[in-house]
């Protein structure tokens, strides 16, 4: 499991808070456990009675924790765990069998046999009966409900697209919040329609984010969605709009919906987000040899750091460039007042990237859910103003930055070909 030593990285990581650092002189750790001493320790291969688990391997996809219990999503199956019983031995005696039912459809879509089973990339807990399961079901994206006490599916199956991704190797998110699936993917199988979608919500209507507007979302790769106050926000890396000198940058934002988002008006954002609003995370390192560690590779849940809560997460450096990595931690309230900051635009005369004067935000303040703040006076997004939903339609991307906790990475990582890729608790 390539995530265990990483563990021990963050103990040292906690030991280190205070401490400067100067790049790029890695730290030396304080224990490292090599591939051959994870070799001893309990293993989970799926079914052995499989021929395909056996073959091709379990395919890990995501893993859910409920109370004593682990739910581990692999190819063509959800399997359970038992934690009090896997201290020596890993077993499952419960798990889903979901196969897809028409492989040739795929293979003569082009595609190789091997993607074309069911990928289970969506496994999130609805309430405490029932479990939501999507996989990419030979490029068919489908969902089920699943009975969490007996593992019975439970209605019919739905469509999956918007929800899970067409392909296995495609990255997404998905979570449950008061109601609603929040999931962050590629809606489409040539995977060009990123999107960041609500659905499922009895009281709620579907939205999403704009198709095919690279302003909102370009080439995205989804890493982590949080529940957090009045809104849903999600992590990600993308291709940067602000910064093109050097051809295609990429660049990790932190983006936010207000969970009582309706969608706009008839004439302006009906069926899109209203409040969608994203932010540049800040991972680097300051001084002569400036450094950025831009691509986000994994984040935390919210922690509390300095009794504030704090993301943390794993960075590297640009695809192209010297291998690195960085672990950066970011306040909550760092990231709200970014939101809460001035809106970027591009001079259209000499195309430049720059903040956009506070006399041109609209009120209500873009970005505000109904009912709360300056936008206090209205019951739902679909009642604000044209000029505020018309705003946050072309200027999505706030001015700053967010910063990290301290003004270089608690830790990075240059030395090696490896970059660092998990984070774990
Ligand atoms: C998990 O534990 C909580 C608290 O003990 C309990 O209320 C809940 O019903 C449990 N959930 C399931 C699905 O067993
Ligand atoms: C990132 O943070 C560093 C250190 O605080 C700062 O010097 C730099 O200007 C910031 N970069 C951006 C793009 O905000």
């Amino acid at each position: 499991m390539s995530h265990v030593p990483f563990a021990v990285v963050l103990l040292l990581i906690r030991c280190l808070l205070s401490s400067s650092l100067v790049f790029p002189k890695d730290l030396s750790p304080i224990r490292t456990i090599d591939s051959g001493s994870t070799r001893s320790y309990p293993l989970f291969r799926g079914l052995a009675s499989d021929e395909n688990a056996v073959n091709l391997g379990l395919d890990f996809q995501k893993m859910v924790r409920l109370n004593q219990t682990l739910f581990v999503a692999a190819r063509d199956y959800v399997y359970t765990i038992d934690l009090r019983r896997a201290k020596d031995a890993i077993s499952s005696d419960k798990y889903i069998t979901w196969k897809t039912q028409n492989m040739d459809n795929c293979a003569v879509r082009g595609k190789p046999l091997d993607e074309c089973y069911n990928y289970i990339k969506v496994l999130v807990i609805k309430n405490d009966q029932t479990l939501i399961a999507c996989g990419t079901n030979s490029f068919n994206p489908t969902c089920r409900n699943y009975k969490i006490q007996t593992l019975e599916q439970e209605g019919e199956e739905f469509n999956g697209q918007a929800r899970c991704p067409f392909d296995a190797k495609q990255t997404n998110v998905a979570l449950f919040a008061d109601g609603n699936l929040y999931s962050a993917t590629v809606a489409d199988f040539q995977a060009s329609d990123a999107v960041i979608y609500r659905s499922l919500g009895e009281k709620s209507p579907v939205l999403r984010t704009i198709k095919y507007d690279s302003k909102w979302l370009r080439e995205p790769h989804f890493i982590h969605a949080v529940e957090y106050g009045n809104y849903v926000y999600f992590f990600f890396r993308e291709i940067s709009m602000e910064y093109t000198t050097l051809g295609k940058v990429t660049f990790s934002r932190v983006a936010r919906v207000c969970k009582n988002d309706m969608g706009g008006s008839p004439r302006v954002l009906e069926k899109y987000w209203t409040s969608f609003l994203k932010a540049r995370l800040n991972c680097s390192v300051p001084g002569d040899s400036f450094f950025y560690f831009d691509v986000l590779q994994s984040m935390s849940d919210i922690l509390t750091i300095n009794n504030r809560p704090a993301v943390i997460g794993v960075f590297s450096t640009q695809a192209n460039s010297i291998t690195g990595s960085g672990v950066c931690a970011f306040y909550m309230d760092d990231i709200e007042k970014v939101f809460n900051g001035k809106f970027k635009e591009q001079k259209t005369t000499e195309l430049a990237w720059t903040p956009i004067p506070e006399e041109k935000v609209p009120m209500p303040r873009p970005g505000c859910c109904a009912g709360f703040g300056n936008a206090a006076s209205y019951r739902a997004s679909s009642e604000f103003p044209d000029e505020t939903l018309s705003f946050i339609k072309s200027y999505p991307l706030l001015d700053e930055a967010v910063p990290s906790i301290t003004e270089t990475p608690w830790f990075t990582k240059t030395t090696s070909r490896y970059k660092l890729t998990q984070f774990c608790r």
